[in-house]
């Protein structure tokens, strides 16, 4: 084989870009379940849930909405906040543990619904720590000159797979989507560093059992709730808490900075005794994380992007900020990323 006559394009080995979320946005669905309203449907309290979870009320979906109708409404937000158009978007990530069907992958129903022709689009599947996983591919591709302007989207229809027979699960999630639109930038301001972890030998510890491959969806799976979350919750909760201050503790690490330099924690907002736990671990303030779980409960993938969303939009985060976002799901997976707004 003879070498070409003419110099090769070599778009995967430019020299590496800043990457940065230029603009976000998220959508919750109209309907608001209080926790008055399980104390109708399950032998529950509002005061157990808030003293246990810190959750006072979640959004549930519309029975004809889908998880792509959550994530589409979320990209809309945050495409035009960032003036951009959906020819100029080359790959959608979508970070869902509750997609539309088996098949096509959810990324694909939202290029439809709106209209971002040009995309690649793939799924990424990490449970509550989705986003962040997305987001890291996202980076990855920008940095290299791959890929420009890429849509990456946490969504998710917990009420799905939500037994609501079970109060010791259907108290503690709700549905929900945030986006972010990631550009290369010239100013330093971006995503300084993530990162990634996972334990698979603790897979049943949290987990949707049937309605895959090993077990598909059948009568008696339905009757036992099998197609529901399982969880063992103290289990989770123990690992949740390791799980996201090490992942923290790596990623200030790797860019020299210590926990006081962080202007905002955004952590997964499963449940606020967990937050207050890795805070001690880190040694910080709980006035230093950002919460909105008392409002949405747990969305799982969405609700670490739902949350920077708003803690934008009211200022708590501001230009130049270090943020940093930590995150813990069903696998086990966990994530940081740290940033400077
Ligand atoms: N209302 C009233 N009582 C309840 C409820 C409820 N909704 N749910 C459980 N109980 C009862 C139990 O039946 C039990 O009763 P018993 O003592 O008579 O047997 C009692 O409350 C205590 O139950 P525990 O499970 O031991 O309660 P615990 O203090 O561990 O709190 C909780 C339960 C809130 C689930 C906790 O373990 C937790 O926060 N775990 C983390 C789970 C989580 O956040 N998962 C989200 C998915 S993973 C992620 O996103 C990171």
């Amino acid at each position: 084989m003879s070498a070409p006559t003419h110099e090769l394009v070599r778009p995967c080995m430019s020299a590496l870009r800043t990457v940065s979320i230029t603009a976000t946005g998220f959508y919750v669905p109209d309907r608001v379940m209080t926790n008055a309203d399980l104390e109708k449907i399950v032998d529950t309290s509002d005061e157990w849930i808030f003293t246990r979870s810190g959750i006072r009320e979640r959004h549930i979906a519309a029975e004809d909405q889908a998880t792509s109708d959550l994530a589409a409404a979320a990209a809309q937000r945050a495409m035009e906040s960032a003036g951009v158009t959906p020819d100029e978007i080359d790959f959608i990530l979508v970070a869902t543990c509750t997609p539309d069907m088996t098949f096509p992958s959810t990324a694909c129903l939202v290029q439809k619904l709106i209209g971002a022709k040009n995309a690649a689009c793939l799924d990424v599947s990490a449970a509550c720590s989705g986003f962040l996983y997305a987001m890291d591919i996202a980076r990855q591709y920008i940095a290299c000159g791959a890929k420009q302007t890429i849509l990456v989207i946490g969504a998710e229809k917990m009420s799905s797979v939500m037994d609501w027979t079970d109060r010791a699960t259907c108290v503690l999630f709700g549905d929900g989507a945030g986006a972010a639109i990631l550009q290369a930038r010239e100013a330093k301001y971006g995503l300084l560093t993530s990162v990634l972890g996972s334990d698979g030998t603790l897979n049943e510890l949290l987990m949707v059992p049937a309605g895959g491959s090993r077990q598909p969806a059948s009568h008696e799976a339905i009757e036992q709730g099998l197609t529901c979350i399982r969880m063992a919750g103290r289990e989770v909760f123990k690992h949740a808490v390791t799980g996201m201050a090490g992942a923290a503790r790596e990623a200030l690490l790797r860019c020299g900075a210590n926990i006081e330099d962080v202007a905002c924690i955004i952590p997964h907002q499963a449940n606020s005794r967990i937050i207050q736990a890795v805070g001690q671990k880190l040694g910080v303030p709980m006035d230093r994380f950002f919460m909105n779980l008392e409002r949405y409960g747990n969305t799982s993938a969405a609700s670490v992007i739902m949350a920077l969303d708003e803690a934008v939009r009211i200022g708590r985060v501001q230009r130049g900020d270090l943020v940093l976002l930590v995150v813990f799901g069903a696998g086990f997976t966990w994530a940081a990323s740290l940033l400077e707004w």
